[in-house]
């Protein structure tokens, strides 16, 4: 999986691409990221990339040659020419199903704004796919590459390690419900101890429970999530199992 990141400020990513996870699943071939400077391609001597919005208003806006002529030479740079994002809160809110369908893609262009914007140009000529990662409004595109890239490669095979560890996160999987509660050693803290179940070394009851607390925690925190299911009789049955799972292991609160 390679990713090319287009943006005016590519020392942003220095600490990000040296921790751990990332560098060495970039040591190991399974994943590229290249960082390309927008500025390289500014046509005029005083490298200037950004100019005031016609029609007047407040802020700078990215001007269409730079970003469009970037976009073009790094594309030109691979064996293919890559899916390109761009970073932008109007773009459609980023969730797991949208980070699937990227992490199926060979090689991801990010392009990145500052600013107010970009000029419109830019999309008209370009159609990138323009993702969000939520509704509000951040200084750059920046930490919203880092966010889709980070999303990506746990999907990306051998990148975690354990195979499976992506598959239990939170919103993966056909059900798409949020994760349950983990537990670590030691087994009472602060007079809290962690749920029966998990100790019993019965892998049945405890895939079980974990079920009904994901799906438990998803009604009780994102119920927006379970809209629409076709699973009319879920809610009721599982939480009344769920009841009863904390009476018998569950002591916290209690
Ligand atoms: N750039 C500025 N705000 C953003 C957001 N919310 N998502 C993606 N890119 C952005």
């Amino acid at each position: 999986m390679r990713f090319d990141v287009l943006t005016l400020f590519p020392e942003i990513f220095a600490s990000y691409l040296g921790q751990s996870l990332l560098r060495r699943a970039i040591d190991r071939g399974l994943v590229e990221v290249r960082l390309h400077d927008i500025r390289d391609w500014a046509t005029n001597k005083h490298k200037k990339v950004d100019d005031r919005p016609f029609g007047g208003g407040p802020g700078m806006v990215l001007m269409a040659e730079p970003v469009v002529q970037c976009v073009e030479a790094v594309r030109s740079l691979g064996p293919e020419p890559g899916h390109l994002v761009m970073l932008t809160p109007q773009g459609q809110r980023l969730d797991q199903a949208a980070v699937e369908r990227l992490a199926a893609e060979r090689r991801i262009l990010l392009l990145c704004g500052r600013y107010e914007g970009f000029d419109e140009r830019i999309r008209l000529l370009l159609e990138p796919e323009e993702i969000s990662i939520g509704d509000y409004v951040l200084n750059g595109g920046e930490v919203a590459a880092m966010v889709v890239i980070d999303a990506v490669i746990r999907l990306v095979p051998g990148v975690l390690g354990d195979e499976d560890s992506s598959a239990a996160d939170s919103f993966s999987g056909e059900r798409r419900l949020l994760e349950g509660p983990q537990y670590t050693r030691p087994r009472v803290f602060r007079g809290l101890e962690v749920p029966e179940v998990l100790l019993s070394g019965d892998h049945e009851a405890i895939a079980r429970w974990r079920a009904e607390q994901a799906f438990l925690r998803t009604c009780q925190r994102r119920a927006d999530l379970l809209a629409g299911r076709d699973e009319p009789r879920e809610p009721r049955t599982e939480q009344k199992e769920s009841r009863r799972t904390n009476q018998r292991g569950d002591k916290l609160g209690e």
